[in-house]
């Protein structure tokens, strides 16, 4: 992984979106960068590989014409504005799973807030041993490595918080309000444009670190998926009919979990971040039905505690609590 590289082209970058169509000067982004201007030379070039539109005039400079709409590192970090999340950014084209990646990072040791993105998984992994499809360039599909000093049994409001970040970037980039289908599905019309998958190291007392799985269904298109997919999935473009970028969702949410993270280990703050959580849920008021383990129960769903478990009243008036598990809401994906 070249640092430095990522570094130099991020600094490039952002003096050249600073003015946009105008020249910059090579001499100017060689003193800036402390670097000689054959470097400078040598960073534009690979911009270019990658895709962004850069005029040279050998008195002039640089000029900026266009960036790529592809992923890539850069393009999150120039415009990102966070303390620690996405600090380290690692984008790779194709990986088996951004997960297991970021499993890896985190075992050997990488830094709190590391993010790892692919334009593609090849065995992309869903809840309860499901498959995630993570076809190119549609679809975010990235992974936050985490190091929360909080039992494990704690974990499961982190991914919440995620659910909740996910859900107002939404929002925010692509002017549409989704739901989340509790725990951490995020909904639009009723069908899932996003998952979560958090796997978590630890000891009985102590979290090693959290990997938070976050895989959207951004802009592709939905007929060309198969019949039981599209029954109960989307994408944003498909339901809002824009295409949305990817930078700026991307750079939203990890702006907004980052806020959200920061706030999570205050007890006193609990009861607000679960306002926030309900306040997008499509659970809560409806009839649902909650597979677990080995049994299943039927009944409303009332109330969702600060802790982030699901309240439900059965009809013989007892109330339940669900951990986790499968719960399906009437109305949605396929149960009526
Ligand atoms: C779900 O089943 O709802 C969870 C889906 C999680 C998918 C994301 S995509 C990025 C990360 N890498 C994976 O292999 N899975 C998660």
């Amino acid at each position: 992984l070249d640092k430095v590289g990522i570094f130099m082209k991020v600094e490039i970058l952002k003096a050249l979106k600073e003015s946009p169509q105008q020249y910059v000067s090579g001499q100017q982004l060689s003193r800036l960068l402390g670097v000689s201007r054959t470097a400078v030379w040598k960073y534009i070039s690979e911009l270019r590989q990658e895709g962004y539109q850069i005029e040279s005039s050998s008195r002039k400079g640089y000029k900026l014409i266009t960036s790529p709409d592809n992923l890539s590192a850069e393009e999150v970090l120039v415009n990102l504005h966070t303390s620690f999340l996405g600090k380290e950014i690692r984008y790779y084209e194709t990986v088996s799973s951004t997960n297991n990646v970021a499993k890896e990072a985190a075992a050997r040791g990488c830094m709190e807030g590391t993010v790892i993105i692919a334009d593609r998984q090849e065995s992309g992994k869903g809840r309860l041993g499901r498959h995630w499809v993570s076809p190119p360039k549609s679809g975010i599909w990235m992974s936050i490595v985490l190091r929360p000093k909080i039992l494990p049994m704690q974990a499961p409001f982190i991914t919440l918080l995620a659910a909740v970040a996910v859900s107002k970037a939404i929002e925010e980039i692509a002017q549409i309000k989704p739901g989340i289908k509790w725990p951490n599905d995020i909904v639009i019309h009723k069908k899932k444009v996003c998952g979560i998958l958090t796997e978590i190291s630890a000891e009985m007392e102590q979290v090693n670190y959290l990997v938070v799985g976050i895989g959207i269904n951004v802009n592709f298109d939905i007929s060309n998926f198969p019949d039981h997919i599209r029954e109960t999935a989307t994408s944003i473009k498909a339901e809002t009919g824009t295409y949305v970028n990817r930078v700026e969702l991307i750079v939203s949410l990890l702006e907004k979990f980052e806020c959200l993270y920061s706030k999570a280990f205050d007890e006193k703050l609990r009861p607000q971040l679960m306002e926030e959580y309900k306040a997008y849920s499509v659970t809560l008021g409806n009839r649902v039905r909650a597979v677990s383990m080995n049994h299943a129960i039927e009944g409303y769903a009332e109330d969702i505690t600060n802790d982030g478990e699901l309240m439900i009243r059965t009809d013989d008036g007892k109330l339940h609590k669900i951990i986790s598990g499968e719960v399906s809401v009437r109305g949605m994906y396929g149960y009526v």
